[in-house]
């Protein structure tokens, strides 16, 4: 049995940053509105270069860089997305492509909000039962390319960015010492994302067309009902994940929750009977950036000292699904020290590396070309008679 201690982390944030008042130009709302209801200021955009992968990338090279370890070690990559470029490839695939991470498996896991804390927990798993001995996990989204820009009831909320925590078996007691996984599929329409496939079969007649109802690929949202939902599961989570690790919120040094709306913590801190701040917030610079909130945050809280040795910290999602969860960690760990000189040159290889990727791809077009079919000669074969 061994225990998954958080060795490593890392965020990434594009550079464009789009300011309430800029969305205030295109739609009916203003800075007063959304400051006042949701704690947000601004947001970022990626660029027209940038994908959920090359941001998830960006922050998995910072995550290794802190661990020190090279990404030919990694032996497990899970990307928690809601808006991944394509259903397969995975986005993980291709950060374990960009990164030349050549011995780990990897995969995507949707969970809406809460992937990042879902996808924590099945990491922790797989090193506790050996079956790996380390895990690159990332939440990264590029929320900004599934919003209706015209809906002030949602193109207000998202931003884009990414985060990741490099996690290490280890038979010291610690890491991540609890988590609670919860779902309610009936509440699935409250906040919704279609998926790409709604492809109409017209040769089939009109019942083939756009068979779920769906008509275009955003955000649905039910801003108040998700409100509700989420100050009622957030608090009863949190006790639950605390509860099976022996711990009560007395022993809490830092909550890094779900970063959607200011007024949802100071509901569920209440509830929890604690100050908010005890709670980490940054949803005022970066938005609800999804799956990528908590693993940004937790970053921006590590930098501003708010995290020490041996503190207990609690991440708790919730959202689409609908989906909520928490895990407790204990911050135990210390990374080996990297000055930060050799950390940036370490990052810069990881991203040297993406090179190899694209020789790759090269060279599998060329012998592609080269030689032919793989059965040249092989008969074909006819299809069964009917
Ligand atoms: O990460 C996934 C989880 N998502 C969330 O956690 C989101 C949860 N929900 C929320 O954060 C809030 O419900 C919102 C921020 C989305 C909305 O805030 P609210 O206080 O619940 O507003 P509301 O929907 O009750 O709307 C109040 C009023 C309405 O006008 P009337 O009907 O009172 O005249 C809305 O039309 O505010 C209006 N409104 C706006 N006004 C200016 C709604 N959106 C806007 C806007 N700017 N952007």
């Amino acid at each position: 049995m061994k225990y998954a201690h958080i060795v490593g982390w890392g965020s990434y944030l594009p550079t464009r940053v789009l300011t309430n008042d800029e969305i205030a130009r295109t739609v009916d709302t203003s800075d007063e509105w959304i400051y006042s209801r949701t704690g947000i200021r601004e947001r970022r955009i990626a660029g027209s270069r940038e994908t959920t992968a090359t941001l998830a990338f960006e922050a998995a090279a910072r995550a290794l860089a802190v661990a020190d370890m090279h990404p030919s070690q990694v032996e497990l990559i899970i990307v928690a997305t809601s808006t991944p470029e394509y259903i397969f490839p995975s986005t993980a695939c291709r950060v374990q492509d960009y990164l030349g991470a050549s011995r780990a498996g990897a995969f995507d896991l949707s969970a809406a909000c809460s992937g990042f804390v879902y996808a924590l927990s099945m990491a922790a798993q797989a090193l506790a039962t050996e079956s790996v001995r380390n895990a690159v996990v990332i939440g990264a989204e590029t929320m900004s390319r599934v919003l209706d820009w015209n809906d002030r009831g949602t193109c207000i909320l998202f931003g884009d960015g990414a985060g990741a925590v490099v996690l290490k078996g280890s038979s010291i007691p610690g890491g991540v010492l609890a988590s609670t996984l919860r779902s309610d599929g009936s509440g699935g329409e409250l906040l919704s994302l279609p998926a790409v496939y709604h492809n109409p079969i017209p040769v089939l007649g009109p019942e083939y067309l756009y068979p779920n109802g769906h008509k275009k690929n955003t955000i649905a949202m039910d801003g108040r009902q998700i409100f509700r939902f989420a100050t009622h599961v957030l608090a009863d989570v949190v006790e639950d994940a605390l509860g099976k690790a022996g711990l009560t919120i007395d022993d809490v040094a830092l909550i890094v929750p779900h970063q959607a709306n200011s007024r949802i913590i100071e509901a569920s801190a209440k509830k929890l009977k604690v100050s908010s701040d005890l709670f980490y917030m940054n949803v005022d610079r970066a938005g609800n950036t999804s799956a990528a909130s908590i693993p940004i945050a937790l970053c921006d809280a590590v930098q501003e000292g708010r995290l020490k040795p041996d503190d207990n910290v609690v991440f708790v999602g919730f959202g689409g699904g609908l989906t909520w969860a928490a895990s407790v960690v204990k911050w135990d760990v210390t990374p080996p020290h990297v000055p930060l000189l050799d950390r940036e040159w370490k990052r810069a290889r990881y991203i040297a590396a993406r090179g190899r990727s694209k020789l790759r791809r090269i060279g599998r077009r060329v012998s592609s070309r080269l030689l032919g079919s793989p059965t040249p000669d092989a008969p074909l074969r006819e299809a069964p008679r009917k």
